[in-house]
């Protein structure tokens, strides 16, 4: 076991990294069974691909914040609704397992690990809420009232879906019955038919790049937690974090690769 690398003291702190799914495609080495016998019940090629990279990116962040070797890391699942461990929010199968939530989107991966309290995090991709009929299936009857941009709608969603990941149930409540704070305001939930206090949910809008909206949510019944969000910055063969794992034929060449060189960002109490 060698030291963590990072500064934020994972018990208090939540560390979120965010990474273009290609650049962790190698990795397939860090699977083991159960994370293999999950991907070969996956048909469809990007479905397949972020999976792999979510897990990946898992199990590095993982590491990273344990350090615990990456390989040594197993992901499992529970469902929270039914018991099953085929499905389910996943955790570390570990005795000290940290909190931990991960989210999709076309061209990006984010994890996030860590804190006092149960984790959820949603990435959405702005230009999949430009349908008609969003406002419909995903506000309630006074968030509809506004007119919103795609992005607007794509930062309701995210904290939305972020608080219900948080507590595991997922989308089996109806987004419609979540009442958030407005896309312009900070992040909160103001009601919902859980009887999880909303004060006791701590929202954060992450920076990520502009075709991305995303957001945590943590369940803790104490002052907010600092969230450290920022671009993968470590090496896919595991050298050290800092070394550019970004190769030249991949994210090197986007807009996620540009950003994935410039973003960190640290948000705690002090920014209410
Ligand atoms: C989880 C859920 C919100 C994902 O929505 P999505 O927008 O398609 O996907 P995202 O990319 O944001 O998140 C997917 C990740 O969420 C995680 N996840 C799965 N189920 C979860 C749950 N119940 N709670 C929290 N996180 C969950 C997984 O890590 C998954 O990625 P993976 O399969 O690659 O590991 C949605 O599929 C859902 O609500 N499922 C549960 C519904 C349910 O509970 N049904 C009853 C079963 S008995």
């Amino acid at each position: 076991m060698t030291a963590p690398a990072t500064s934020t003291d994972p018990r208090t702190g939540v560390e979120v990294r965010w990474a273009d799914p290609t650049v962790l495609a190698g990795r397939l080495d860090l699977l083991d069974d159960t994370d293999l016998a999950e991907l070969e019940a996956h048909s469809l090629p990007a479905r397949r691909a972020g999976f792999v990279a979510g897990r990946v990116l898992t199990k590095l962040l993982l590491a990273e914040v344990t350090g615990r070797a990456a390989d040594a890391v197993r992901i499992r699942r529970h469902c929270g609704l039914c018991g099953s461990a085929d499905h389910g929010k996943p955790y570390p199968a570990e005795p000290d397992a940290l909190p931990l939530s991960l989210s999709h989107a076309p061209g990006i991966v984010l994890v996030a690990v860590g804190g006092p309290g149960p984790l959820g995090v949603d990435v959405t991709e702005v230009a999949a809420t430009a349908f008609e009929g969003f406002e419909r299936v995903a506000l309630t009857p006074e968030e509809r009232t506004g007119n919103w941009r795609h992005h607007e709608r794509a930062r309701y969603w995210s904290r939305k879906e972020a608080a219900l990941k948080a507590t595991g149930v997922g989308l089996s409540i109806d987004p419609r019955d979540v009442g958030a704070t407005r896309p312009d305001r900070p992040p909160a939930v103001r009601h919902w038919p859980l009887g999880i206090p909303v004060e006791d949910l701590h929202l954060v809008d992450l920076d990520l790049p502009a075709d991305f909206r995303a957001c945590v949510a943590v369940q803790h019944p104490g002052p907010r937690p600092q969230v450290r969000c920022r671009a993968w910055s470590g090496s896919p063969d595991s050298t050290p974090p800092g070394s550019s794992l970004i190769r030249s034929d991949t994210a090197e060449n986007s807009d996620i690769g540009q950003a994935m060189m410039n973003s960190d960002q640290i948000t705690d109490n002090r920014h209410e």
